[in-house]
């Protein structure tokens, strides 16, 4: 019997990594709706749109094709219009804008219909803002992800770093608290903390240790659904 798990919670709080190691562990699969977002946003502006007017972005969304597949021995990684983005669509050009875009309902509906397809079959993680909200209102469980801001930031910046992105501290957690502020406030299936989530605050754990918190609550749930 399988379950679908819905992640949601503010940015660059870890929600990837937890969804990423419970798929792993339950042989799930893991979808990370974020990079769909990223993904029109980056096609939005390798065309050269105006990323102030919505009109042309509509008009380019039937256009863009998204689809995460296996790269490089990796599973799950976005590709748009049959190439590889999955590295681009991390860079703080398209986090400036993506927020943005999201807002958009057009923009949400495209992209809520492909997820729920994904799902109907079971056996799903998905991280994002309104999985457990909008996406999968069903979902057996979910779980809500937050933690300490400066926390958040260190560990984006520390990931830019590796990845030798060219980006300050400061610039890092200026655009964390920038989208978090949209991602709540927009009127389009803001990010909300309903009574049926479980809240994990990972500022004080490593991903063993929320890993371990969340796979007993996977437990709790599988015995009582047998
Ligand atoms: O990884 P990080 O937490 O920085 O963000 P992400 O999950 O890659 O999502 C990027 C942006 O997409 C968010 O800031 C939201 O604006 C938007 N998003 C959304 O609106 N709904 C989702 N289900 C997932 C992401």
């Amino acid at each position: 019997m399988k379950i679908n798990i819905a992640i949601d919670g503010y940015s660059s709080c870890g929600k990837g990594t937890l969804a990423k190691a419970l798929a792993a562990k339950l042989e799930y699969r893991f979808i990370d709706s974020g990079a769909m977002y990223r993904g029109v946003t980056l096609a939005a502006l390798r065309a050269g749109l105006d990323m102030r007017q919505e009109q042309p972005l509509l008009d380019m969304l039937p256009n863009v094709e998204l689809e995460f597949a296996a790269h490089a021995g990796r599973q799950n990684e976005l590709f748009l219009n049959g190439s590889w983005v999955e590295e681009e669509i991390r860079k703080p050009q398209v986090a400036a804008h993506v927020s943005w875009v999201a807002s958009l309902p057009a923009v949400r509906e495209r992209l809520v219909a492909e997820q729920r397809r994904m799902g109907l079959h079971k056996g799903i993680v998905m991280d994002g803002r309104d999985i457990g909200t909008v996406v999968f209102p069903d979902a057996e469980l979910k779980i809500f992800m937050t933690a300490r801001p400066e926390v958040r930031a260190q560990r984006r910046f520390d990931e830019s770093q590796k990845k030798g992105i060219e980006v300050s501290f400061q610039e890092v957690f200026d655009n964390l608290q920038e989208r978090d502020r949209i991602d709540s406030s927009r009127d389009h299936s803001p990010l909300t903390l309903t009574d049926d989530y479980r809240v994990l605050d990972n500022s004080d754990l490593n991903p063993t240790q929320q890993l371990e918190l969340a796979l007993s609550w996977v437990d709790a749930i599988l015995v009582n659904l047998r």
